[in-house]
This record gives C-alpha cells, sequence and structure tokens, in this order.
C-alpha cells in the first residue's frame, strides 16, 4: 500500500497525489456514512437520515408541472423536437442568446428586481462550483491569496483552491455578533496573510452565507465594497441563495450596492450565481459567472470551454426562466415552502430546547449544541459529531467542517427530504436529547448514549474524521 502511494506520487501529477481536494473532512465522512446506510422509510427505517445535503426538493412539483405543460420546451418531446437539430449541433462558448437572457433577467427577478444584469456579461460553468473555481483562475495565481468569512461552505476548500493553487485565508467571525463580518476582522486577516507573505487578491463569500442562512445588511456590504476598493483588491460574492430567502430583511445583492455607491472600481467585483438552489436543479450543472470587468468577463468566456452547460439544458431552462409568470409563482411559493419548512423545524428543535443562529434565508439551519459537547473543545464537537451521525443515525455537519472558530455549532440541512423523514429526524434528537439529560447527571453520558430507536448497534462508524483545524493551516504554521 504504501509503495502504491510512493509509486503513485511518482507516476502522477501533484495534484493528483495533493489532498487538497478536501474530501478528507466530516462534512465527507458524513456523505460516506450516509451512503453506506441510507435512511429508507419502509426498507431502511433505521438508517442515516441525509441531513448534511444543501438540496431543495420542497418545490420540484412545481417545474414537473410546468415541463407538462410546456412539451414544446423539450427537444425530446413530439411537440418539440422539431428543435432537435439545431439544438443538437455545436454551440460555442457564448452560450444560446435566448438562454443568456432569460438567466440575466431571472436573476434580476430573483434580487427583487432591484437590478438588471446585462446578458452580454452572463458566462456559464458547470455550476458554482465551476463558476468559483473559474473566476478564481482569472483573478489570482497560484500561492496567492483569498480572505474568506469563516464559517463558510467546505466546497471552497475544493473549488477555489485545489486546481488554482489559491490559498485561503480565514476572516475570523464570532457567535457573539451573530458571526457578522467586522471591518477589524477583514483587517486582521488580511495582515495574517501579509505576515506569511501572501499576496491577499480578494475577498470571497457567500451570501445569503452558507452555513449560517443569514443574509448580509447593507451597511456591512458597502464596508465590505470600502474595504476591498481601498485595497483595491477583487470582491466575489457567491449569491447562489439569492432567492432562497424566506422572510425579512429581503436580500440584498453586492449589485445592488454597487450601483448605488461613487467611486468605487467596478473591475473588482464579481458575482457567482447557479440555478441549483434558488430553482432546486443541482443535477443540471447550471453556473454563472458574472463579472462587471471585461476582461474578465472575455477570459471566463473562453475557459467556459471547459464546463460547459448541455445546449439541451440551456433550451429547456431559456424557455422556463422566460416564462415570467411561472417564475414569479414559483420564487413566492417556493419562499413559502421554505419559510414552513424551516418554521416547523426550529420548533421541532426548540421544544427540547436547542437553539438555531436566527436566519431568514438557506436550506439549513446552522444549529447550536454547545450545551451538548462533553468539553468545549473541537475533539469535543467530533465526539458529539460521531455520536450523532453513528447512534442518532442523522448526518448533519459540525462547524470545524465549515471552519467555524467556536466548537459546538452544527449545520443541518431541512430541504432535501419529505415532512415525515423530517419528522423521524426530529423524533430522534428528541430521543437523544432527552437521553442526554438524563445521562448527562452522571458524566458518563457518550459511552452510554444506546439510542433504543435503532436495533442495531453502531456499524455506521464514519471513516476516522480527520479534525479540521478552525484555523488556516497557514495560520497555524506561522502561530
Ligand atoms: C455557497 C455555495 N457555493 C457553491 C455551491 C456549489 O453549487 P453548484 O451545485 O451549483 O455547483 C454550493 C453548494 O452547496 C454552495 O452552497
Amino acid at each position: 500500500m504504501e509503495l502504491t502511494k510512493k509509486g503513485n506520487s511518482q507516476l502522477l501529477s501533484k495534484l493528483a497525489t495533493s489532498d487538497q481536494h478536501g474530501e478528507n473532512s466530516p462534512y465527507f465522512d458524513g456523505w460516506k456514512a450516509y451512503d453506506r446506510d441510507p435512511f429508507h422509510p419502509t426498507n431502511n427505517p433505521n438508517g442515516v437520515i441525509q441531513m448534511g445535503l444543501a438540496e431543495n426538493q420542497l418545490s420540484h412539483d412545481l417545474i414537473e408541472e410546468w415541463i407538462k405543460k410546456n412539451p414544446e420546451a423539450s427537444i425530446s418531446s413530439s411537440e418539440g423536437v422539431h428543435a432537435f437539430k439545431n439544438i443538437a449541433l455545436f454551440q460555442d462558448y457564448h452560450g444560446l442568446p435566448e438562454f443568456r437572457k432569460a438567466v440575466a433577467r431571472f436573476m434580476g427577478k430573483a434580487r427583487g428586481g432591484r437590478v438588471r444584469f446585462d446578458p452580454e456579461r452572463i458566462v456559464m460553468s458547470g455550476g458554482a462550483t465551476g463558476a468559483n473555481e473559474t473566476i478564481m483562475f482569472c483573478l489570482a495565481d497560484p500561492g496567492d491569496g483569498f480572505l474568506v468569512p469563516s464559517p463558510y461552505y467546505p466546497g471552497f476548500n475544493r473549488d477555489l483552491r485545489w486546481r488554482t493553487g489559491v490559498q485561503l485565508v480565514p476572516v475570523m467571525c464570532q457567535s457573539s455578533n451573530n458571526f457578522k463580518i467586522t471591518k477589524e476582522a477583514l483587517e486582521e486577516a488580511y495582515r495574517n496573510a501579509q505576515d506569511c507573505n501572501i499576496k491577499v487578491k480578494g475577498v470571497i463569500l457567500s451570501n445569503p452565507s452558507n452555513p449560517l442562512g443569514t443574509t448580509m445588511d447593507r451597511a456591512t456590504l458597502r464596508s465590505l465594497v470600502s474595504f476591498i476598493n481601498q485595497k483595491q483588491i477583487h470582491l466575489v460574492c457567491d449569491e447562489i441563495y439569492a432567492a432562497t430567502v424566506f422572510r425579512s430583511p429581503e436580500f440584498i445583492s453586492i449589485s445592488e450596492v454597487v450601483e448605488e455607491m461613487e467611486c468605487i472600481n467596478l473591475d473588482l467585483i464579481h458575482v457567482v450565481y447557479s440555478m441549483s438552489k434558488d430553482m432546486g436543479l443541482p443535477g443540471f450543472r447550471v453556473g454563472i459567472v458574472y463579472s462587471y470587468n471585461d476582461a474578465v468577463v472575455n477570459c471566463a468566456r473562453k475557459m467556459s470551454s471547459f464546463g460547459l452547460v448541455s445546449s439541451q439544458t440551456q433550451h429547456l431552462l431559456a424557455s422556463m426562466l422566460s416564462d415570467e409568470e411561472f417564475t414569479d409563482r414559483f420564487l413566492s411559493e417556493n419562499a413559502k415552502r421554505l419559510a414552513s419548512r424551516h418554521d416547523s423545524f426550529t420548533k421541532g428543535l426548540n421544544e427540547v430546547g436547542i437553539g438555531c443562529l436566527e436566519s431568514n434565508a438557506g436550506l439549513y439551519c446552522w444549529m447550536d449544541l454547545r450545551q451538548l459537547l462533553k468539553e468545549a473543545t473541537f475533539e469535543g464537537e467530533m465526539g458529539l459529531w460521531r455520536v450523532i451521525v453513528d447512534e442518532v443515525k442523522l448526518n448533519v455537519s459540525p462547524g470545524s467542517s465549515f471552519n467555524c472558530n467556536e466548537p459546538g455549532w452544527f449545520r443541518v440541512c431541512f430541504a432535501n427530504m419529505g415532512d415525515h423523514t423530517l419528522e423521524i429526524a426530529l423524533g430522534r434528537i428528541r430521543m437523544f436529547v432527552g437521553k442526554f439529560k438524563s445521562v448527562a447527571v452522571n458524566k458518563s453520558w457518550q459511552r452510554n448514549l444506546k439510542l433504543s430507536f435503532s436495533s442495531q448497534t453502531a456499524v455506521v462508524a464514519a471513516s476516522s474524521p480527520h479534525i479540521m483545524s478552525p484555523h488556516s493551516p497557514l495560520l497555524r504554521a506561522k502561530n
């Protein structure tokens, strides 16, 4: 085995043999635990429930209904097959004009109609995953750094770093102010990077936030823009959850903010978007790079050859997204369903004394389990996480995998399952907390926890989780 590893390091590229992919984290370990023993209401009722996947399955019926009513939108139906030849032939990397136009309009609508997007600046990519990597390739060289407010989406470790060689420098946000990004934290991260001789090329963040489920207020966005403008570095806003906002305050896009501000270098502003969350279509792999910088648009467009969206998908979406009546109804109904799901889930948690960060967006809650930690450390968090995955059989994601710097926070997704499964998940949490409360008294709760809902002993044993430091490896090296 050792020999193979050594052999491979000589045979293969550094990229192929590096572990920068980020797969070695509890975030993905939890997914593997689910894959080994997936819950099914009848075939495997004691299996692991997947609560680690930020997927929106709540409004698929509306899309199905639209597809049935609009068979001509698909080239695979007798009503639409006349367009087959045109669509099947080679399409260049600009994308179908009607697709770019429909996406630009939809992006405006997803931001409350307060901003307009230029179809000429819409560049396609394979999901936001591809879009985020493309933008890194355009803005940074290997070794350059991007500041990223933490906790942050674990996929960033793969998407932004792995193939580009870019380094991520966390901007530490704290629970004491609901993890808001402050100017002080930005300045500190910038200084830390400089102390490590890292050239900072920009700030990247997701707004609405994954994992917090919160939206950034106007003042914070303005201060962020002032920060990057003063330093003359880039700002990349991943707005993949722009329309996944189900309650006030309304979402404010970076595009809206920069339009209001004066003396801002727009060449520094870039937006990433996708159809994966707001339309619930992650399988379609539709990602968008939208940049105000002409050179970036040109370069990203050339790069998009490596991750084009199939013209069949473009064709279907062009038609669906330009149906204004449908998109209006979809967005408002989807927001209602998300609000209702969020409320029933957080209410269920509250009933057993579990709180979440107050949120108004996203497909998840940022659950506060600090009171259940055996010790307030990341080892304590890992111990609790193992119990939750192995015994309670819920795949939730520990805060450390989001680079959170305070142990005890967990992200729990609530929109990727039906009501019945969610009820079962809540039942398991109820039982677990009840058991915890009774066992905690004699201080040996973790050893004694065996939950009666499962007749099996825990065999899930998520492969031994690598405890991700809440600090960047860089900053650790420095300390
Ligand atoms: C903030 C953020 N960016 C990007 C992605 C990747 O999205 P896509 O499926 O469009 O590649 C996700 C998916 O969870 C995400 O949460």
